[in-house]
């Protein structure tokens, strides 16, 4: 089956463009500048010429705090981009596989969020994945539309390269403890991706690693793993404030995710030791993306 790759040079298209490519899907990974979503003309025109049967959007404006001040470019990338892949998906009769965010959430919620609860974003950038939710909904019928959370992976920046540089230069480190959410692996999420395309069973969904945590114990998982003997300090989001606010509460219900692959994802800390590997192992031979 061929597969469109959008945004390839990203974190998590790095890992899903390998990892349909080992199930046997043939796929077409073109840089940014080949493909760039916010022209309807240029996703119609690559899309003719490689003929997808499914499009899988991993194509974002992903700067949360740079959003606050540039929330157009935000819209542009999240919502107007995202209404071109559903047309040319709807030209096509194709499916689309798109990423969201729980930052369509304002974090409120006592427990997980449900893929029935209703959005309501805090940001501009969690407005903005929401304007491309919204025309995914209003514009298809055939799409996995996915929201994950706290995405770590080997070919891209997170958290993890954040507190392991900082661990370089600092034996003490201030880390937000009051925001819950669970980090996601780009490699078990691309799993879960590959096991859900082809069943046809359309709609949103949820998908993270298990185990909701805080930035606080991730960060200790981290460095005990990484053997840095590292005095970490909780502290609240309104201690360390940033320009865009985060949601408190990023835990998100699985449900029916589970149900259908027929098994729970795995927990964070397990991907968090593979990721450590992989890493070491990357950085070692240096970094290329796939699409750059
Ligand atoms: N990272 C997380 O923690 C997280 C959490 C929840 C949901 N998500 C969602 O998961 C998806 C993948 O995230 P990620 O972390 O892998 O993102 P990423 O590493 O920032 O990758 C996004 C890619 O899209 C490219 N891009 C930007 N504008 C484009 C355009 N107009 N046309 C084509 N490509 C464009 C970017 O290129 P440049 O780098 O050149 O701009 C980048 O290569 C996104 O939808 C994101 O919203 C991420």
């Amino acid at each position: 089956m061929k597969v469109l790759v959008t945004g390839a040079g990203g974190m998590l298209a790095n890992d899903l463009v390998s990892l349909l490519a080992e199930r046997g899907y043939e796929v077409f990974a073109p840089p940014e500048d080949m493909l760039d979503v916010t022209h309807l003309d240029v996703v119609r025109a690559v899309a003719d010429s490689c003929e997808p049967e499914i499009i899988v959007n991993c194509a974002a404006y992903t700067k949360v705090d740079d959003a606050e001040t540039e929330e157009q470019q935000a819209l542009t990338v999240n919502g107007f981009g995202v209404q071109n892949l559903c047309l040319v998906c709807q030209e096509r009769d194709i499916p689309l596989v798109h990423f969201s965010t729980d930052y369509v959430f304002d974090g409120t919620k006592e427990g997980p969020y449900t893929i029935y609860d209703e959005p309501n974003p805090v940001g501009a950038y969690g407005r903005s994945k929401l304007l491309g939710e919204k025309y995914i909904l209003w514009l298809l019928s055939k799409f996995y539309l996915i929201r994950t959370t706290w995405m770590f992976g080997t070919y891209g920046r997170n958290f993890i390269d954040t507190m392991l540089e900082i661990g370089q230069r600092q034996k003490k480190i201030s880390v937000v403890n009051d925001q819950r959410g669970c980090p996601t692996w780009t490699r078990h999420l691309g799993e879960a991706v590959v096991g859900l395309i082809g069943t046809e069973r359309y709609g949103v969904y949820h998908i993270t690693n298990s185990e909701p945590t805080t930035w606080f114990d991730f960060a200790q998982e981290i460095f005990r793993l990484s053997g840095m003997d590292i005095e970490l300090v909780p502290v609240t989001s309104d201690q360390f404030p940033t320009p865009a606010r985060r949601p408190l509460n990023s835990v998100l219900d699985p449900f029916p995710l589970p149900q259908l692959l027929g098994r729970e994802m795995p927990s964070w800390r397990e991907g968090l030791r593979e990721h450590l590997k992989q890493r070491n192992m990357v950085k070692k031979k240096g970094f290329k993306s796939k699409g750059k």
